[in-house]
């Protein structure tokens, strides 16, 4: 390889690694949003969902919440050996961790009442096991929140919620809730920290949420509306996820979206990370895949509210604290804006119904708010063909970035690893916000499909003039309740595994540089087509710490000798040593697991370095990045 070292070409978007976030897979609730209570407001629409009941509970309507306005009545069991109480199954069990502190809080009301909470292991030798337990007493007849904090004295993968009434009388209770103390930042309502941790630790540029379909809705009425994911927790109305239902015709009864974790959540967790929000809203049409009932589809002179929810979303992240909706993030906890610089509407939509949409969306979003980045789509690519019809549409729109979903098997990856190189220049820009080799290994998230990935992004970094993000999808998945694999990081109820893909994400993500450097090899630019050797390779220049990072994806069967030339240094000096990173498996079907997490992980060493050049060697199936600093 010749690095043409005084060349800086494009600039690199600091976007360009970062993270699409989606409720599927468990995702939110159960998984990122820590809340450990499954159907904590009897809002689902079976409404003792996820609860045992035992004794004289019954469900009332009238509560406190209007958005919510289910909830339970404990009443005395009328007989001495017999207890009222219920029982939450959590979100495939609750996890609990030993000697950790669990928040429990609860609205309740009842005059001079008493209730007693339990943590327990309900499948212990037989027979209920108690773990830690506390009284509450209920001294007010109209609604408050109650607390108790509780430690585990075990770990455990699958414990139980359980409440009993503890006096006679009538105790009434609404958002039962059940927290680790323990969350990312500390936050109450707050995040699980292992999963946002393996966010974070990527240095993700860009977060996009919260879908996917979901935001889209499997019919119009089950769209994400943020709206209602904003303001009390408690008064956050239940939406259906489409996720409900997958391809393959399972069925999760029990996946609703109680928008817990909402989009001020979510926004806060972008600025937590250090990443660009990227919220997506609805166009007025629900999920591709319903594209042909009529329900799918609002009609075009019937948009205003869907636009006005777009400018709303926008001044709730920017507005200052004289706007209706900045009023609201500032009420909320966060008065400094969250300086929201683009926008995505639509997701992954088919044919002609999508930009006479959309035409209307940017004329507003363009008027008010003129420097927005609005970001459109160019279909869901599903049978691998690019969409000829929606890019042309989207140029005529003049959106600023395209989002192109590719989940393609590995001959596809392996293809297009020039994919960018003829894009034209002067289009929009290209967000690559779904993509994951679909391989034909025996694991799903196995090191064979992560290496073609990571010769794809060599082709997506040499065209950084082009495409300004790319992110892998999906994100999160319980490895008791996924609906869509291959996802960059599983977890079940105590522990997350960061598979292969993510690796090959975060050594991206921390070796992004700042401009894009030309490379030749063999004499010729490289172009990423997969004849040249079964090498792929970019290089960039990082200016913070003055280096050269050459990333090169080997993915044949045998090691490969390489030298890596630098050209045109002029009074540059390269450093005697190089930093070299490597991520390799010897069995291309090998995963990272939750029993074996750090199977396969990257490697480092140092090479030698003579003067201008790098004599090295990258082994089969091998993806390394080497770092070259200059003195
Ligand atoms: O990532 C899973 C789904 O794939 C997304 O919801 C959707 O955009 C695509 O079809």
């Amino acid at each position: 390889f010749v690095v043409k070292a005084n060349k800086l070409g494009a600039e690199i978007q600091p976007t360009m690694y970062g993270h699409f976030f989606e409720d599927i897979n468990y995702g939110a609730d159960g998984g990122l949003y820590a809340e450990l209570v499954k159907n904590r407001s009897f809002e689902f629409p079976n409404r003792l969902q996820g609860w045992k009941t035992f004794g004289k509970v019954s469900v009332q309507e009238d509560g406190p919440f209007d958005k919510n306005p289910h909830y339970v009545r404990l009443s005395s069991p009328g007989h001495a050996h017999k207890r009222t109480g219920l029982e939450n199954e959590g979100f495939f069990g609750i996890g609990l961790k030993a000697n950790e502190k669990y928040r429990f809080s609860v609205w309740a009301k009842g005059n001079a009442q008493k209730i007693l909470v339990e943590l327990i292991d309900p499948y212990s030798m037989g027979e209920t096991q108690v773990l830690a337990s506390g009284k509450i007493e209920i001294n007010s007849s109209e609604w408050k929140k109650y607390e108790l904090v509780l430690t585990s004295p075990v770990t455990l993968e699958e414990g139980h919620l359980r409440i009993f009434l503890a006096s006679e009388g009538n105790v009434d209770l609404e958002h039962v809730s059940l927290f680790p103390v323990d969350t990312w930042k500390g936050r109450e309502n707050g995040l699980r920290k292992d999963l946002v941790q393996a966010l974070a630790d990527t240095k993700p540029g860009v977060f996009r949420f919260p879908g996917g379909c979901i935001v889209e809705g499997t019919e119009i009425e089950d769209r994400y509306q943020w709206k209602n994911s904003v303001g009390p927790v408690e008064n956050r109305p239940l939406n259906s996820n489409r996720w409900e239902y997958t391809f393959q015709h399972r069925y999760y009864p029990d996946y609703h979206q109680t928008y817990g974790m909402g989009f001020y959540e979510l926004f806060l967790l972008s600025e937590d990370m250090g990443a660009e929000p990227l919220p997506i809203v609805n166009v007025g049409l629900a999920c591709q895949y319903q594209n042909n009932d009529p329900k799918a589809h609002v009609p075009v002179d019937q948009l205003d509210s869907y636009i006005q929810d777009a400018l709303d979303l926008i001044e709730f992240a920017n507005g200052d604290e004289s706007t209706q909706w900045g009023k609201l993030r500032a009420e909320m906890g966060h008065p400094a804006p969250f300086n929201l610089k683009f926008i995505g509407v639509g997701n992954e939509q088919w044919g002609p119904e999508y930009p006479e949409r959309l035409k209307y969306f940017v004329d507003a979003i363009r008027k008010a708010y003129p420097d927005m980045k609005i970001i459109g789509s160019s279909g869901p690519n599903s049978e691998g063909k690019d969409f000829d019809y929606l890019w042309p549409e989207m140029k005529k729109l003049k959106v600023d970035l395209v989002d192109e979903h590719f989940y393609r098997p590995e001959d596809w990856f392996l293809k297009s690893g020039n994919r960018y190189d003829n894009y034209d220049r002067k289009g929009p820009k290209v967000f690559a916000g779904e993509y994951a080799c679909h391989g034909k290994g025996k694991k799903w998230n196995h090191f064979h499909a992560s290496l073609l990935e990571a010769a794809f992004l060599t082709g997506v970094e040499r065209n950084a003039d082009v495409v300004y993000m790319a992110t892998y999808a999906p994100l999160l998945a319980h490895v008791k309740g996924w609906q869509w694999r291959p996802d960059l990081i599983w977890f079940d109820n105590l522990r997350s595994v960061r598979s292969c893909s993510w690796h090959v994400q975060n050594l991206y993500g921390h070796n992004k540089g700042t401009q894009v450097v030309p490379l030749l090899m063999d004499g010729k630019v490289v172009s990423g087509q997969a004849d040249q050797n079964g090498l792929f390779a970019s290089a960039v220049w990082d200016e913070p710490t003055k280096t050269y990072i050459v990333k090169v994806v080997n993915v044949s069967d045998k090691a490969q000798p390489v030298s890596i030339e630098f050209d045109g240094l002029k009074k540059k000096k390269l450093a005697g040593q190089a930093t070299c990173i490597t991520l390799h498996s010897d069995d291309p079907d090998a995963e990272n697991t939750l029993d074996n997490p750090d199977m396969i992980v990257p490697q480092e060493s140092q090479v030698a370095v003579d003067g201008e050049t790098m004599q090295t060697e990258v082994g089969a199936q091998t993806f390394a990045v080497y770092r070259i600093a200059v003195q």
